[in-house]
Parts: C-alpha cells; sequence; structure tokens
C-alpha cells in the first residue's frame, strides 16, 4: 500500500490572534487526520499594530510594512520550528502551506497577505506554497473563501448536504453537496468574532476576548442597533462576495447604528454577538438546499453562547462542532493549509469559480521550492 502523504499548513486569521500550525496526514484512500497541532500567539504589540489595519484612516509606511512583512515571517518559521519539535513527522512533510496575514483585502481587485515564505522555507529547507488568493482573483475571483474545496474533501457526506461555518474574524460558509448531487458553494456571511473582539477589548481589557461568551449571556439585544446593523449592503450582496476587517470594524458598524451614552457594553456585545448569528442563519434561509448537518470551526466554535444561539436559530438542522467529525475547530484552516499545498504541488486548483466567481478553477498558490 502506498505511503500516507504529510504536509504541514499554517494560518493566521483577521482575528490577529496568532499562528496555528499542523501536520495533516491523508491516507491513500483520503482519509485525513491532523496528528499534530501548535499555536503561536502574536505578541500584543503586533496584534495591536494588526487590528489597526482595519482602519482605513490608518497610515502605514511602506518601510513599516517592510519589517511587518519579515517580523510575521519570523514568526511563521517559529510556529513551525515548534511544531517540528513536537512531531518527528513534521520533518517529513513535502510540503508547507502558509496563509500570511491578511492585510488588506479589497475584491475583486487585491488581496495582500504578508510574511516572507522564503523565512520558512530558509528554516525548514521544505518546499513552501503561499500566495494563495491571487492566482484566483487575477481570473476575476474573490479570492476568498478559501478553504470550501478543502472542507468538501474533508468533511462531505455521502448522502446528504452539510454545510462547514468557520467563525473566525469574519465567518464564512460552505455548502458540501452529497455524492452526485450538487454543486459546491459558500460565501462570506460577514463578521464574527472580530467585532465581539474589538468591544471586548474596548470595555473589558485589551488583548483578549470574551471567554465562553460569558460577557454577552449577561446582555439583552437591543433591537434599535441590530435592525440598523443588519441594513448593511453586504448582508444583501448576492454572492459570490467575501469581506473582511476594512468592512467589518466598529466605527464603520456604529456609523449604521451607534449605541446611546446610556445602553449597557454588555447589551452592545449581546447585539454584537446576534449579528453573526442572524447573518449566519440568514445564509442558510436564503439557499436553496437545506443542510442536515451544520459543522462549526475556528474559534468561536468555542463560544459556548454563540454556539447555543446558532443551534437554536438553525434547528431543525442539527449543529455540530467539527470535533465531532474528526478536526478540532482551531485546526480546520491550517489544514486546509496543508490540504492546498500539496494541491498546488499536484498542480491540482485549489480555489472554486463556483465559490469565487472567477472564470475558471485556479491552481493556487506561489511555490517557493529548496535549494536555497
Ligand atoms: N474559549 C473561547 N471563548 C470565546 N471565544 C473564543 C474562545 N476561543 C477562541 N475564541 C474566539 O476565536 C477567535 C480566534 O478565532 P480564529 O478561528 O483563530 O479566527 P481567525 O481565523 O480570524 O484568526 C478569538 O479571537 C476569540 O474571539
Ligand atoms: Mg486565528
Amino acid at each position: 500500500m502506498a505511503a500516507p502523504r504529510l504536509a504541514m499548513g499554517l494560518m493566521s486569521g483577521t482575528s490577529a490572534d496568532g499562528i496555528d500550525a499542523v501536520v495533516l496526514r491523508i491516507t491513500p484512500d483520503g482519509a485525513m487526520a491532523v496528528v499534530a497541532h501548535h499555536f503561536l500567539p502574536y505578541p500584543d504589540s503586533l496584534r495591536n499594530a494588526l487590528l489597526d489595519f482595519g482602519n482605513e484612516e490608518h497610515r502605514i509606511s511602506a518601510r513599516d510594512m517592510a519589517a511587518m512583512d519579515a517580523r510575521v515571517g519570523a514568526l511563521y518559521a517559529e510556529a513551525a520550528l515548534a511544531l517540528s519539535a513536537q512531531c518527528a513527522e513534521a520533518q517529513r512533510v513535502e510540503v508547507i502551506g502558509m496563509h500570511g496575514q491578511t492585510v488588506c483585502h479589497t475584491p475583486p481587485d487585491n488581496s495582500t497577505q504578508i510574511g516572507n515564505p522564503a523565512q520558512l522555507l530558509t528554516a525548514l529547507g521544505r518546499p513552501v506554497v503561499a500566495d494563495f488568493r491571487r492566482a484566483d482573483m487575477a481570473l476575476g475571483g474573490q479570492g476568498a473563501p478559501l478553504a470550501p474545496l478543502f472542507h468538501q474533501a474533508a468533511f462531505a457526506a455521502p448522502d446528504h448536504w452539510r454545510a462547514v461555518v468557520n467563525l473566525g474574524g469574519i465567518a464564512n460558509i460552505s455548502w458540501l453537496p452529497p455524492q452526485g448531487g450538487g454543486a459546491l458553494h459558500g460565501y462570506d456571511t460577514g463578521p464574527a468574532n472580530g467585532l465581539i473582539d474589538a468591544w471586548f477589548n474596548r470595555h473589558r481589557g485589551a488583548p483578549g476576548y470574551d471567554h465562553d461568551g460569558t460577557w454577552a449571556r449577561t446582555g439583552t439585544v437591543l433591537p434599535t442597533l441590530l435592525d440598523a446593523w443588519q441594513r448593511d449592503p453586504f448582508f444583501r450582496q448576492p454572492p459570490p462576495k467575501s469581506t473582511g476587517r476594512g468592512s467589518f470594524h466598529l466605527e464603520r458598524l456604529f456609523a449604521l447604528g451607534a449605541p446611546e451614552p446610556d445602553d449597557e457594553p454588555a447589551d452592545v456585545q449581546r447585539t454584537l454577538l446576534e449579528l453573526t448569528v442572524r447573518s449566519v442563519a440568514q445564509a442558510i434561509e436564503d439557499s436553496a438546499v437545506t443542510p442536515e448537518r451544520i459543522l462549526l470551526c475556528g474559534g468561536g466554535a468555542y463560544n459556548g453562547f454563540l454556539v447555543e444561539r446558532l443551534s437554536t436559530v438553525l434547528a431543525p438542522a442539527t449543529v455540530l462542532r467539527t470535533s465531532d467529525v474528526g478536526v478540532a475547530p482551531e485546526q480546520v484552516e491550517a489544514a486546509a493549509m496543508a490540504w492546498l499545498a500539496l494541491r498546488r504541488l499536484d498542480g491540482l486548483p485549489g480555489a472554486a469559480a463556483s465559490v469565487t466567481g472567477a472564470r475558471r478553477d485556479a491552481v493556487s498558490g506561489a511555490l517557493y521550492a529548496p535549494p536555497v
């Protein structure tokens, strides 16, 4: 029997919390397993600087941007080396997929990730694939979301539709058709942890997050605010669509509807959480297909109150975490990078035109190969 394939994947999303790194093993029958995981949190100073990019008023010099590219590249290498130290199989990976840190996502024109891939190549001596979004964009696509083909390969069921909802800084949804029935599709639904974290940090001390949604749970939804926020045109825009921190940050949201000075901060937090719940529910409602199971991943899958609300609103669909089908929520997007890197090596598409709206499926990612 052929040997299993091994790849490493590294991901840091719009929450700017840090880098998730995994080793993914794929057996010849296509079964996938994450065999090791390491999370390297960003230092507070870097996290704050990256979060500042969300503010379109923010101006940064080319020199500072270049310094940040090297700093993020060094942290990617550090995360990969730490993973290698804890897992013998990490030294035998065929390839490493690195997402990099998005600093600007303005589809359909551009999506920029920083983090110098050559630093990872030099540190690990293995081929690195990076820059996964721009081939799709050159073909007229959104360059996002990136994970749906992986979600399909990892989580599709033979006999029923499933949906995967990734609750990162931004939320995205993938609909996974059963065998022989329908097309893979998906898009960004709007905000998730990004806004929830930002309000928490403003009122509860930065940087951190509302553990398990405990603080939001104490609040009450403010209906006027929720109505105003739901009027953001992104929610009504038909797919293909994607978004980022540049569109969903507190200042922009508050321009649609600002909290009154005597509104309780906990009530605003509760309302921000509800905005995520409603936008995901709207996406499911708008879809022509009804998923039987909805799998949650991303850090938001650890927000017990968010999961509880989604389970209530999405009933009768069964809401599960991806850990219930074999991959821990915080490992899914990093595993997608490992899988996408293998696709690039094999010359196979990594971005689905049915998701991104590109003219055709794109073989995505730039290869940085040894020797160096
Ligand atoms: N135990 C938890 N309770 C509540 N929220 C959590 C928990 N763990 C993680 N999160 C949320 O998940 C976020 C990180 O999610 P992640 O999937 O890494 O997003 P991204 O892909 O944007 O980096 C954190 O910023 C936090 O908001
Ligand atoms: Mg993250």
